[in-house]
């Protein structure tokens, strides 16, 4: 039995240095940073197997869902393919909360962070890393990353367990990715697999978990984003960021746009998981059905996200001298 599985955080640093900040706004409309793409380390793949879930026609299932085929490559070919100039990578569900034995859990977030790290060093331009907790300082402060990433192993976000990490992140200002999983209660699902229904509601679980514990408001310096427009209830969250993967459509938008408001909207395509034709038709189509100006597409395309990853601005180059307190004008004065 593979167990509990709750939420994979991406965490990624938004540290504002003082004196120095944003530039982006020599930045063109189109640019595009996806905070929402995964990678598949080989290792990963082979500890998903290695532990049991089920391996059909070479394709190994979590969850239901097909493992797809990646690689570093096929990632980098296929932003290039979509216009995204910029992608924040991380693992999927599971995480590494599979594993029984948290030495083992521990050892496989450590192997695929340094993984991710291989990637952002070959590509610094083009990829920063999200990766998985159990192992904040080793992340932040010894790989430099922009991120952390976590699974709480049926732990949601608001249990006082996470209180410490939370602190932590706080502390940091840090911009938190959280990527739904399967719930612990398997039966709901109704047979199908778990990302169809389970996972825009496990989001909810977790949103409304942070807020009604009290988890959220102890720590209002830590930034959110959640996966797949929200989820199911994006009106829940004025105080969440979400992204546009498998959320494109013009009711979803429409529902995001009055909500949240486009200062809160980041791009996300969910690469591999979402097939490359399926992206390469939603993306284009989000100004149309969410009848976007062009001003509000950069904030989207990447305004917003340079704004919570001030690292991934200065890795680009987009950053000047100007104070913290002029952070936002930054972006937009030209
Ligand atoms: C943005 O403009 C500045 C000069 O104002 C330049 O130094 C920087 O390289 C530009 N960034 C990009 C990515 O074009
Ligand atoms: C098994 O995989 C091969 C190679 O990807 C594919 O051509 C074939 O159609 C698959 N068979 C089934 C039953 O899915
Ligand atoms: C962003 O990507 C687009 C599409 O691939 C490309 O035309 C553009 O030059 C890129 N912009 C930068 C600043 O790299
Ligand atoms: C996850 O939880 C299960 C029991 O719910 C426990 O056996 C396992 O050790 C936990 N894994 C980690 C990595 O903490
Ligand atoms: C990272 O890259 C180094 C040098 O290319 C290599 O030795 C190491 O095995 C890689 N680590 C992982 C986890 O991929
Ligand atoms: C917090 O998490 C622990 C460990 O998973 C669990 O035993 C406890 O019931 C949780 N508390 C709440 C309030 O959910």
């Amino acid at each position: 039995m593979l167990g509990i599985r709750s939420l994979l955080l991406g965490v990624l640093s938004a540290w504002v240095v003082a004196g120095h900040n944003l530039r982006a706004n020599n930045i063109s409309t189109g640019y595009r940073i996806d905070v929402h793409s995964h990678v598949i380390p080989p290792v990963w793949r082979e500890a998903l197997i290695a532990a049991g879930y089920p391996v059909k026609n070479g394709t190994v299932y979590t969850d239901g869902f097909p493992v797809p085929d990646w690689t570093l490559e096929s990632h980098l070919a296929t932003m290039d393919t979509l216009g995204i100039n910029f992608s924040t990578i991380s693992v999927s569900a599971p995480g590494v909360y599979f594993l029984n034995d948290p030495k083992e859990a521990h050892a496989l977030a450590r192997t695929v962070n340094l993984a991710m790290h291989n990637y952002t060093q070959a590509h610094p331009t083009r990829l920063g890393a999200l990766c998985l907790l159990p192992l904040p300082h080793f992340c932040l402060d010894t790989l430099k990353f922009p991120g952390v990433g976590t699974n709480a192993n049926g732990t949601y976000l608001g249990n006082s367990t996470l209180g410490p990490v939370f602190s932590v992140l706080n502390e940091r200002q840090a911009t938190v990715f959280v990527h739904p999983a399967a719930p612990g209660c398997q039966s709901v699902s109704l047979g199908y697999p778990f990302p169809l229904t389970e996972y825009p509601f496990d989001s909810v679980r977790a949103m409304e978990n942070l807020l009604l514990s009290g988890q959220r408001a102890k720590n209002p310096d830590v930034k959110m984003i959640f996966a797949h427009g929200g989820g199911a209830m994006p009106y829940l969250a004025s105080r969440y960021y979400f992204d546009t993967a498998s959320a494109t459509s013009a009711i979803q938008l429409a529902a995001m746009k009055s909500f949240i408001g486009v200062e809160q909207i980041l791009t996300g395509t969910d690469y591999p998981y979402v097939p490359l034709s399926q992206s390469e038709a939603a993306l284009p189509a989000i100004q149309g059905n969410g009848e976007f100006t062009d001003a509000e597409m950069a904030r989207m395309n990447h305004q917003n996200a340079l704004s919570l990853f001030p690292r991934v601005a200065k890795v680009l180059g987009y950053w000047s001298s100007c104070s913290p307190a002029q952070y936002w004008n930054c972006l937009f004065v030209a």
